[in-house]
């Protein structure tokens, strides 16, 4: 089924170009990791050296990619980009290195993903800016040491846990992205508006912002779907009336759970007795990916507490039991 509010990048998100802040300025939201990168970016330009290697990491959507370009932007750099699954050889590594210059970032997005050998090429080129690498055929072969310039490494992932220590150990700076409030996703409901010249109530704002799962990747996308509601069957403004309207439309509801957070919800309670039952067993009852439940849909139902991981499995809170208006049978013993 198609999720109008999946994490996933959709084909429609990648020309969002000119809704995606370019300046720390633009960027809504997340205070602290703003102002440390602020004096981080202009303490290395006051030495003139690079910023040291930065990490991102929090859940999809949060702006880990957008991020990274505007340290770039605000570092007066180039960026590359790359990302963990692209680089399969040492050779694909080289040639990303190798097209580095002066003061540039390197982006390497799902950094999580990369092979553990390719992660050890990585750690000389990020400690001394030097790339070990091995060429020539077996018999042949020889260790030639390749002088890289000083470069950013910027890695982003959505799985901090998958990472192994010795390469978050190679990030000076590690920065966590957290989910935004309702106040955050209106001013960046807003701005989109703004860019995209449409006028917004403040009222509409604030039911987009409470239906998009924290994420603004989902209140842009949300925005875009109840403007073209706006567009057709209403009068060209986005107000209150016509956002509730569309959204109902769009199976998104106050807590902003979809189809497949209450198809999740209602199987873990109806099927299972509200757990504790493992997460293979919910996605096969309900015919999701296991990596979708945990990397998409689960943690935003721990964080709105509506499920609690336990050691046994997953287990639906009071606030899921509530939602759903099922009666929990344990509490009636
Ligand atoms: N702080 C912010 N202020 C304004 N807009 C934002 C902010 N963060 C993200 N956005 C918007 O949300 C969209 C998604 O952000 P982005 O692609 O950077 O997320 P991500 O963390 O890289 O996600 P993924 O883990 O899926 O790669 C961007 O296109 C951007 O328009
Ligand atoms: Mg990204």
């Amino acid at each position: 089924m198609d999720r109008i509010i999946t994490n996933e990048i959709l084909d429609e998100d990648i020309t969002d170009d000119n809704i995606r802040p370019a300046s720390l300025d633009e960027y809504v939201g997340q205070e602290e990791v703003k102002e440390n990168m602020r004096i981080f970016i202009e303490a290395a330009k006051m030495r003139n050296e690079p910023l040291d290697h930065v990490l991102l990491y929090g859940p999809p959507g949060l702006g880990k990619t957008t991020l990274a370009h505007i340290i770039a932007n605000e570092l007066g750099s180039n960026l590359k980009t790359s990302s963990g699954p692209a680089i399969e050889k040492s050779g694909d590594l080289a040639a990303v290195l190798s097209t580095l210059e002066p003061g540039d970032v390197l982006f390497i997005d799902e950094i999580h993903r990369m092979p553990k050998f390719i992660e050890e090429i990585l750690y000389p080129a990020m400690e001394d800016f030097e790339l070990d690498i091995v060429v020539g055929s077996e018999g042949s072969s020889r260790s030639i040491k390749i002088d890289l310039p000083p470069f950013t490494l910027v890695g982003a992932t959505t799985r901090a846990g998958d990472i192994s220590s010795p390469l978050r150990d190679r990030f000076g700076i590690v920065n966590k992205l957290n989910y935004y409030n309702e106040e955050e996703l209106m001013g960046i409901i807003k701005r989109t508006s703004r860019v995209l010249g449409m006028d917004i109530t403040d009222g509409a704002a604030k039911e987009l912002a409470c239906r998009s799962r924290k994420t603004p990747r989902i209140a842009n996308r949300l925005f875009k779907r109840v403007r073209d509601f706006a567009a057709v069957i209403g009068n060209g403004v986005i107000d209150e009336s016509i956002t509730k309207e569309a959204l109902d439309r769009l199976h998104v509801d106050k807590y902003g759970l979809d189809q497949v957070d209450i198809e999740y919800l209602t199987s873990l309670i109806t099927k299972f007795n509200g757990g504790p039952v493992g997460v293979e067993t919910i996605a096969s009852s309900i015919g999701e990916e296991v990596s979708t439940l945990e990397d998409v849909v689960e943690p935003y139902l721990m964080q709105e507490g509506f499920i609690k991981r336990t050691p046994r499995g997953r287990v639906a809170t009071e606030k899921a039991y509530a939602h759903l208006k099922i009666n929990n049978q344990d509490t009636l013993f």
